[in-house]
């Protein structure tokens, strides 16, 4: 959506995981000019703060209402200003963006979306993993644990497919014995590789590996409940394990496979 006339416009930026140099260049530049800056508090990092222009007004986000986020972003942008909404990672996920959308295009202001780096990205990173191996996951479920106010659409893990998928929990550090008890009780197996990406990309990110059966303890030994993402599949295990039934054949691409024929490249007979 473009910016008509004497209206402003507000932007929902994706700032990444958290260091300030995953945030995109087009958000950046966005941040840069913006005349109010409201962002999603602890998730943006401090770093990309310092990048208002100078009489900007910065204000967290954490403690407004729906209806205050609203009025705050409307005002400037009545006037003509630019408003940068930053959310962490990508604000399409878990962002409570729709419900913004809404209101703004209630009240006929102009908006647009700035995609970021979601931390499901930073966190594969983190881990040094392809959540899509050949002949192992090709599927990512990118869920959380329900809570009992969500209703009928909220995730519900026993209906996650099992074989061949990477399964992500976002915002369920609190609840991981619930979500170990449904993988469990859908048929993964308890020595299905598992991981949590804490704090990725911030200063005092950390990683952990374990597997499905012993996720619960070692989430609760860290103390860790916020901040962090779940990742669970047999696409986590960097080692050979990850294989365990695979033919070193299958667990490769077909793309870059000699013998292979596409659009680009003749595939040559062995
Ligand atoms: C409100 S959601 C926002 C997700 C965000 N839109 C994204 O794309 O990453 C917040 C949750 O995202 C995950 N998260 C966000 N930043 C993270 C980071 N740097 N490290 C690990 N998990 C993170 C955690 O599960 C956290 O509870």
């Amino acid at each position: 959506m473009t910016a008509p006339g004497s209206l402003g416009c507000v932007y929902f930026i994706g700032a990444g995981p958290g260091a300030p140099d995953l945030c995109t260049v087009r958000g950046k530049e966005v941040i840069t000019r913006a005349d109010l800056m409201l962002y999603a508090d602890s998730l943006v990092h401090p770093g990309v703060l310092r990048w208002a222009k100078p009489g900007a007004r910065v204000l967290g986000s954490a403690g407004l209402t729906l209806e205050e986020i609203v009025a705050e972003m409307s005002a400037v942008a009545r006037t003509g200003g630019t408003v940068a909404r930053v959310h962490s990672g990508d604000p399409s996920l878990y962002g409570a963006l729709r419900e913004q959308l809404l209101c703004l295009e209630e009240e006929g202001i102009p908006w647009e979306i700035v995609p970021g780096v979601s931390s499901v990205f930073a966190a594969a990173a983190a881990l040094g993993c392809e959540l899509t191996v050949p002949g192992v996951a090709q599927t990512v479920v990118l869920t959380r644990l329900a809570r009992r106010t969500d209703g009928p659409s909220a995730g519900d893990l026993r209906a996650v497919p099992r074989e061949g998928t990477t399964v992500v929990l976002f915002l369920s550090l609190t609840t991981v014995a619930e979500a170990v008890a449904e993988l469990l009780a859908a048929g993964w197996p308890p020595s299905t590789p598992a991981a949590v990406a804490h704090r990725v990309t911030w200063e005092d990110e950390r990683c952990l590996r374990t597997t499905l059966s012993d996720l619960d303890v070692a989430v609760r030994r860290e103390g860790w409940t916020r901040h962090g993402l779940i990742l669970v599949g047999p696409a986590l295990d960097p080692g050979p394990g990850a294989l365990a039934g695979t033919e070193p054949a299958q667990a490769r691409s077909s793309l870059y496979d000699p013998a292979f024929s596409h659009l680009f490249r003749k595939g040559r007979r062995a």
